[in-house]
């Protein structure tokens, strides 16, 4: 069994501790870098990408088909929502992307052409053999140009996709053929949003107050309401997972290296699901001196920050039993890098509150954030100062897809 170097456990602890100053700047920078960007996006590292919605009335209603697409899985949904608040999911169908010796659609070795044909493939099965003409409103949750509603580029993968020839593409149009193929014409894209704006549509056609939406899962990702985009309200996403006014220790920077988009996506690789236990695996190889790669899930990370398990993960995943009082190393330095997680989306969203000084109610969606009340409660009390409220958005982007067709046929 091999031997645990302390100095680089302790050390690594020390690297991932956040300082109120060091929140403080975040804050600040964040805030310019949107000032900054409404000006010119080109020169932030926020895309500010416009999203072509501003908030729903509540009046919105009828049946749509929305199609989730971003995270892990796949989901299509066929959801019926009348009057502020009220929705009903009439038909769900879901797959993951990729399963283990069967198929991989987020690999390089898969095509855009593949994955659409995949999709179109659960949409069928969504419909049950309905052919009426049906809206289809699409959370595509990764950084986009849109070119209108109902339209939107790839600009770039995130999340470490891989997925040949959507880079560039328009994916109504990718997701048009695939229909066609099929011979689902009748299923008409009329939406295609992020799943922060999702978050922020369906939380603010809930209830009243808010103005920002966030996704806290696999990737990282905020937007908000701008009450004066070019002299008009727009909803922004602003890719905030890109955000890179920051301060990376030297595990960030080995993690970046090794990651497929080196030097993009800072903010998201410190603190999101995707990356958080990849973090924490890097430090317990180098502690350990191990040549073989660890694998921690976010979701042990926050087991062993609550010392739920702790000694029994570790031993599981990194092969080492921890002697007398190591065990103590280990919780912290988890709780430690998911208190800096936390603390840092905690710090956008008040970084978003000083550049609109209108006290905004934050919806959070995402799979880390719903199923962490560890996480919850850290973004809770970093709000506490500012009085802001956080939410967590219950069928956050397939409500908000079924929202956005709504919105774009009314
Ligand atoms: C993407 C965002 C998305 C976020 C959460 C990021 O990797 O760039 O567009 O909102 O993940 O899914």
């Amino acid at each position: 069994m091999s031997e645990l170097n302390k100095i680089t456990l302790q050390n690594a602890i020390t690297e991932f501790e956040i300082t109120a100053n060091a929140l403080t700047d975040v804050r600040k920078n964040f805030t310019e870098e949107i000032e900054k960007g409404l000006e010119s996006p080109a020169e932030t590292s926020l895309k500010m990408l416009p999203s072509f919605l501003t908030l729903p009335t509540g009046d919105e209603s009828g049946t749509y088909l929305a199609l989730d697409f971003g995270g892990t899985n796949v989901r299509v949904l066929k959801i019926k929502i009348w009057k502020r608040g009220n929705y009903k999911i009439l038909k769900k169908t879901e797959s993951p992307l990729k399963t283990a010796g069967k198929f991989d659609f987020t690999a390089a070795t898969a095509t855009g052409e593949e994955l659409f044909d995949f999709i179109a493939k659960l949409i069928e099965l969504t419909l049950e053999g309905s052919t009426d003409e049906i809206y289809l409103g699409h959370t595509f949750s990764f950084p986009s140009e849109q070119l209108d509603l109902a339209n939107a580029k790839l600009i770039s993968w995130t999340k470490e996709f891989k997925t040949k020839g959507v880079e560039g593409e328009n994916v109504t149009e990718l997701l048009t053929k695939a229909l066609k193929k099929r011979n689902l014409d009748f299923v008409k894209p009329v939406a295609v949003i992020n799943d922060t704006v999702a978050t922020l549509i369906s939380s603010a056609y809930i209830r009243e107050n808010i103005l920002i939406g966030s996704i806290y899962a696999t990737g990282h990702n905020t937007c908000y309401f701008e009450p004066n985009y070019n002299g008009k309200e727009m909803i922004i996403n602003l890719e905030s997972g890109g955000f890179s006014k920051l301060e990376q220790n030297s595990y960030d920077k080995l993690l970046d290296e090794k990651s497929e988009k080196p030097g993009e996506q800072l903010l998201e690789k410190m603190v999101s699901g995707r990356y958080v236990g990849e973090l924490y695996s890097l430090v317990l190889q180098k502690a350990l001196n191990s040549e073989k790669l660890f694998d921690f899930s976010s979701l042990d990370l926050c087991n062993i920050a609550q010392n739920i398990d702790a000694a029994k993960i570790i031993e599981e995943k990194a092969e080492y039993a921890p002697k007398d009082g190591e065990t103590a190393l280990f919780v912290k330095l988890a709780a430690n890098i998911l208190t800096r997680s936390a603390s840092l989306v905690a710090a956008t969203f008040l970084g978003i509150y000083s550049h609109t000084k209108k006290l905004p109610a934050v919806a959070i969606d995402g799979s880390l954030y719903a199923k962490n009340p560890f996480l919850q409660d850290i973004i809770a009390d970093n709000l506490k100062e500012a009085d802001i409220k956080t939410f967590k958005a219950d069928e956050g982007s397939a409500l908000g897809a079924a929202i956005a067709a709504a919105l774009a046929v009314k």
